[in-house]
Parts: C-alpha cells; sequence; structure tokens
C-alpha cells in the first residue's frame, strides 16, 4: 500500500488522520486538523549497507549504566540507581516532601555534570531558602523558575543536564498543545517532548506530580505511559514517609524506602527495622502482634492492631487499608473454620502501626494472632513475634529469609519468635527441614497452643 506523503495533524490531542476533517474525531475540536509531512519511509536505496537491526552483542552496555542519585533510599527503590536515559515519574499529595526530596537528590547526585531543577511552583528565593536548609548549595545545579515548554527545552540545550528535575509536571504549558494549561492533552505533550529530549540525550529526567488522596488524577495519569519508573510518595504516620514503586522497567516494584521529614529535610532512615514498633509500658492490650516482615530487600518489625466488634446490620465489613482487606477476610475464615473462634459476625478492623502498607504474605501468622487475641480477648506476650504464611487449611506455610527475620527481632528484644518449621529450598525442590532457632509452629492451632496454651 502507498503511505500517504502528508497527514493531518490535531493541535489539541496530537492525533493523525490521512484526510482533512473539520473536526479531530479523537478530542472533538474543530478546526484544529494541520497539515504536516508524513514520516518519509526509507527506501532500500538510502539505506547504504546499514541495517536497520543490530546484533545485540554490538550495543553499547554502557547505555544500560546506572547513576547514583545519592541517596540510598530512592536508589533502592529504583532498583541500583537512575538508569541512564530514563524518566521517572514522582507523584504525592501537596506537602508531603516531594520538592524537598528532589532538590536534595539535585544535590547528592553522584555526577560531575550540570543538574537542572525547573520548578513552575516557586520563586527562585524560595528555592534558595529551601536549598540553604536542607544542604543543597552545591555548583553543578542549576535553577529554571518557568513553566513555558520552549524556555524549559532552551535551557536543556543550553545545560545539557545529567538530570533534570521538572516540579511539577502538571505546571508545565506549551501552547502547542491547546489552549488550556494543565489539561491531559498538555501533561501528555509535555512529557513525551521533554521524555523524548531526555532520552536522545542519555539524561536522566524526573517529573514531579501532585496527587490527590483518591490517586492519580486523568492528567499524570497519561504520563504513566510515557515514564519509566513511577513512584509514590507517601505519609505514612507523622513525619514518617514511605517511597514505593508501582511501575519499574528496571527493577522491581517491591522495594521500600522510608524517610523522616526533620528540620533539615527529609533523612534517610537506613535502618528501619525497629522505627515502627510501637513502646509500651506493661503488658500489650488485646488485639496487638508484632510482625517480622520482609518488604524489598529488608527486614521490618511492625505491629498490626487489630479489632473486631458485632456487625451493625447484619452484613459484615473489614476495614483494612494497610493489607488488604481480602487477605484478612481469608485468615478470619481459616481461624473460624480451624480455630473454631467465630468472626463471620464480626466487623474487622485492621491496622498497621507506623502506617505502612504490607504486601508480603509473610504477614499472614501475625495477622491471625492479633485477630485471634482480639476476638478472644486475650493479649499476646510481650516478647512474641511472628512470621509465616498460612494456607486455607490452616497450615504455617515456609517462607524466606527466616533466619534473618529471627536474628532482627532478637536484636531488637524479642526472645519468643514463632515461624514456619520448614524453610523453601528455592530451585523448585521439597522444603528443608532444619532444626530451627526459632519456635517452629506448623499450623495454626500449634501457633495457638504456642501461644496461650490451649485448643
Ligand atoms: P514540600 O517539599 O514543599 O512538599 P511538596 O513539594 O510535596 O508539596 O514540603 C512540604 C512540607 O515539608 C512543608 O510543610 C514544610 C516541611 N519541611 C520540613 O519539615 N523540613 C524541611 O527541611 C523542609 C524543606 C520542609
Ligand atoms: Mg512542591
Amino acid at each position: 500500500m502507498k503511505r500517504p506523503s502528508t497527514l493531518y495533524r490535531c493541535a489539541n490531542c496530537g492525533h493523525s488522520e490521512p484526510k482533512w476533517l473539520g473536526r479531530c474525531p479523537e478530542c472533538g475540536q474543530w478546526n484544529t486538523l494541520k497539515e504536516t509531512a508524513a514520516n518519509p519511509r526509507v527506501s532500500k536505496g538510502e539505506i547504504k549497507g546499514e541495517s536497520y537491526s543490530l546484533p545485540i552483542v554490538a550495543i553499547d552496555p554502557a547505555l544500560g549504566t546506572r547513576i547514583s542519585s545519592g541517596n540510598a533510599e530512592l536508589n533502592r527503590v529504583l532498583g541500583g540507581g537512575f538508569m541512564r536515559g530514563s524518566a521517572i515519574l514522582v507523584g504525592g499529595e501537596p506537602g508531603i516532601g516531594k520538592s524537598t526530596l528532589l532538590l536534595q537528590v539535585c544535590a547528592t547526585m553522584e555526577t560531575k555534570g550540570r543538574v537542572l531543577y525547573v520548578s513552575g511552583e516557586e520563586s527562585p528565593a524560595q528555592i534558595r531558602m529551601r536549598a540553604d536548609r536542607v544542604g543543597a548549595l552545591k555548583e553543578n545545579l542549576e535553577v529554571l523558575c518557568s513553566s513555558d515548554l520552549d524556555r524549559i527545552m532552551g535551557a536543556f540545550e543550553a545545560v545539557k543536564p545529567v538530570l533534570t528535575v521538572v516540579d511539577s509536571i502538571q505546571t508545565v504549558y506549551s501552547p502547542e498543545a491547546g489552549v488550556v494549561p494543565g489539561t491531559a492533552n498538555q501533561i501528555k505533550y509535555c512529557t513525551q517532548e521533554m521524555t523524548e529530549w531526555a532520552k536522545s540525550h542519555d539524561s536522566i529526567i524526573v517529573f514531579i506530580a501532585h496527587v490527590t488522596k483518591e490517586g492519580l488524577i486523568a492528567g499524570p495519569k497519561a504520563a504513566e505511559h510515557i515514564v519509566d519508573a513511577v513512584l509514590a510518595f507517601e505519609q505514612a504516620e507523622g513525619d514518617l514517609r514511605a517511597l514505593r514503586a508501582s511501575k519499574n522497567r528496571f527493577g522491581s516494584t517491591e522495594e521500600l524506602g522510608l524517610y523522616r521529614m526533620g528540620e533539615k529535610g527529609l533523612a534517610e532512615l537506613s535502618d528501619p527495622s525497629g522505627v515502627l514498633l510501637v513502646r509500651r509500658e506493661g503488658d500489650l492490650p488485646p488485639g496487638v502482634a508484632v510482625a517480622i516482615v520482609h518488604e524489598g530487600s529488608r527486614i521490618l518489625l511492625v505491629e498490626i492492631q487489630a479489632l473486631t466488634v458485632s456487625a451493625k446490620a447484619g452484613l459484615t465489613r473489614v476495614y483494612s487499608d494497610r493489607i488488604d482487606a481480602s487477605r484478612v477476610a481469608r485468615i478470619a475464615a481459616v481461624i473460624e473454620k480451624q480455630a473454631g473462634l467465630k468472626l463471620s459476625d464480626r466487623d474487622i478492623y485492621i491496622n498497621v502501626a507506623g502506617g505502612v502498607r504490607l504486601t508480603e504474605p509473610g504477614v499472614d501468622l501475625a495477622l491471625a494472632a492479633a485477630l485471634f487475641s482480639a476476638r478472644s480477648d486475650n493479649p499476646m506476650p510481650k516478647a512474641c513475634a511472628l512470621a509465616g504464611e498460612l494456607s486455607l487449611a490452616g497450615e504455617v506455610r515456609p517462607i524466606r529469609q527466616m533466619a534473618r527475620r529471627d536474628k532482627a527481632a532478637r536484636t531488637l528484644g524479642f526472645s519468643l519468635i514463632l515461624g514456619p518449621a520448614e524453610q523453601p529450598s528455592g530451585k523448585g525442590g521439597a522444603p528443608k527441614v532444619t532444626a530451627p532457632d526459632w519456635t517452629a509452629v506448623s499450623s495454626l492451632k500449634a501457633m495457638i497452643h504456642a501461644l496461650w496454651g490451649r485448643v
């Protein structure tokens, strides 16, 4: 089929049509289609011995190298630092500390090249003040206060930054992308243009996006498809902040970065194993159990709090936004069936102290202990911490890194550690049964017996 030599491209949304139309079928705007040259197809004669593809071994491995951001928590979440030529979106609610974090990263970035901080939100004086406060005065850091895409692209050419931070993507504006600033079209268009520049110059670009409580709003959502990684910066509890990836082309999305907001900006919590614990005088109240979780590559001890009350209207509900509610419902069902403690007529509330979201299966055992303790009104022994996954049949399944979890809990003063008897063998073999240092429990019943001596 012969390709058309011209195309009609919508100035509002970028949609193209082979024929001129009065109204763009994509965005519905009138008189926005403009004639442009279609990408000419390369004819055989033009290649002159060059081929379209190239052998994989001929690709320069330096293209895939990483640069440390100088911020260990961010490096961890990214999977080992920034990948050259990558684009990253960092979302979070207003006031959470996005500008602070990224200004700090501009200063700690391990590069001799230049770094550019573009702000459409604050004045140079405000940025200087924050930089003074967090210690971000660096010779190689340039600041541009503008939301005009053309000026920003001009600065890219002039500065040739190794890293650019755009604060925020919602403020950047180009007349090319329609008349209204801040729309999804604007964000898509501007993100695309800046990302293309970064990729073609092997430069790193970070977009800051404001997100509401309900999650990403339409505009930044559209930008998610363009970037390589999407990070969420969240408030855990008080001055504690958590950073997580929801998309990461260059690493896992399991890692958790933790910070504390203080006088001098965001301090990294490099050993957070005990920061989420609640210190108490005297005995524990019923409904509280300590879980040893393995989030990403490290061990955290967290307090799980459970409350059960009789359901108001016959219809029971699970209120749990830090642990998946379906997991909570499953554990409640296992307790009812295997330990004969009725929970199906109860509303269940689950909280995780410190406010961190837990996704790891090893939290099951502590969740079960907290629920059982809440419903039976029996407090847990204070020295106890637990880890293990529960099957529907009430068996305690092996989990990864149990020995490390045991050690971390003992370091923090726990002496009664409950965990699975078996360890995963890895590589698909049968589970290993070793004599563990911790108290091995094979089932939910065995756990209850070990804790309260009955069932
Ligand atoms: P900011 O980075 O401006 O948030 P965002 O860009 O996500 O909207 O930070 C906002 C809050 O952080 C503000 O309430 C002040 C506080 N803060 C500190 O507590 N310590 C500091 O060193 C800095 C710079 C800010
Ligand atoms: Mg800000």
